[in-house]
């Protein structure tokens, strides 16, 4: 059986740590706030890199990690809210920074669940034959679409890129999946409205300055809590996987709180669901990549280790995956 096997992991987050301390000298907040709300602590934030630099440099720590030669690259595939421009895609820079001349390349945006969408594709493409090989990353500069006079919403973010090189393989590899979208609730996370301003337009535009993260966050709580936890039981039922065979959830990084309502919803101990928002906060596309780099990194997963991503995110959107590390 062909099956979609993670090759190699790799991150690049910028130097710049910004504490919650730093935060509360522009906003008023508190570190004690922020911790207790969201359990986020850092974040590496940019000093003036964009988002294309991050996804850049993860590609090619995936490739030399992976031994794997740019030319022989079929597909790049980046998920990304904040693309350096609205054309190209980041997915056609990596491709010619890193030199993948033979690679199909295209960015896919399903806000915080991107890597789930994106990791999916890819699947898809390898298991039909058509392509043996992809590069998946999620990378964000989110510092960028922030409103830092917004205590609401600055505090919960990052800035970031990590991603994996997956090839087709006889071994266990990706083993169950479901993305899901709920479009009737898309007003609830909003970022970057661009109004159909032209030359025959003269009327003015209302939602001009809806450039700035906007979120209803009690509702993203109540989605992310039901919506993930549904998911995940209904891709362990599918695979006739139980709680105690999973080695590690790798949950979307939003808030400490949604992971553990996740956690105890369904039976699977806190130590066992994932979490590093304390040093990256939210990075959206990239939480997913960065956690599962730092589980490699670390040496807590092994060959065989079961995983469950799961992710959310705008649209609404969700995405969770089975893997056999
Ligand atoms: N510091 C201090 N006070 C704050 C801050 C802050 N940074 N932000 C808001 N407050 C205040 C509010 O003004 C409010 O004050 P009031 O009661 O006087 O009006 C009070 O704190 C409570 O505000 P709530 O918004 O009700 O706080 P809540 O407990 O819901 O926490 C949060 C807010 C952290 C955003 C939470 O709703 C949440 O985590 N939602 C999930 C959404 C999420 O994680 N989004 C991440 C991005 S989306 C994604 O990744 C898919």
């Amino acid at each position: 059986m062909i099956t979609t096997r993670i090759i190699s992991t790799g991150a690049c987050v910028p130097e710049q740590v910004i504490t919650n301390d730093d935060l509360s000298k522009i906003v008023d907040t508190s570190d004690e706030w922020i911790t207790q709300r969201t359990g986020i602590k850092r974040r590496h934030i940019s000093a003036g890199e964009n988002t294309s630099y991050f996804a850049i440099n993860t590609a090619r720590q995936v490739l030399d990690r992976a031994e794997v030669s740019a030319e022989d690259v079929d597909l790049i595939i980046v998920a990304s809210v904040t693309a350096d421009y609205g054309t190209p895609s980041l997915a056609c820079m990596v491709q010619k920074e890193i030199g993948a001349v033979n690679a199909v390349a295209f960015d896919v945006n399903a806000a915080c669940s991107g890597f789930m969408f994106a990791l999916s594709i890819a699947d898809k493409y390898i298991k039909t034959g058509m392509y043996e090989n992809a590069i998946v990353i999620g990378a964000e500069t989110l510092s960028k679409i922030v409103d830092w006079k917004d205590r609401s919403t600055c505090v919960l973010f990052g800035d970031g890129s990590g991603g994996a090189y997956v090839e087709k393989s006889e071994d266990e590899g990706i083993l169950k999946e479901e993305l899901g979208a709920k479009g009737e609730l898309w007003y609830i996370l909003t970022q970057g409205y661009v109004g159909c301003s032209n030359a025959f337009n003269e009327e003015p535009l209302e939602k001009d300055n809806l450039w700035y993260v906007n979120m209803d966050g009690r509702a993203v709580f109540k989605f992310a809590t039901k919506a993930v936890t549904k998911s995940i039981e209904r891709v362990m039922e599918s695979a006739g996987v139980k709680p105690e065979e999973i080695k590690y959830v790798v949950p979307h990084q939003a808030n400490a709180r949604i992971v553990d309502i996740i956690s105890r919803k369904l039976g699977i101990s806190n130590e066992k669901c994932y979490r590093n928002m304390a040093e990256y906060g939210n990075t959206s596309s990239a939480s997913i990549p960065i956690v599962l780099n730092e589980l490699n990194e670390k040496g807590l997963i092994e060959r065989g280790d079961k995983l469950l991503l799961t992710g959310f995110g705008g649209g609404m959107t969700w995405g969770t995956m089975l893997i056999s590390w």
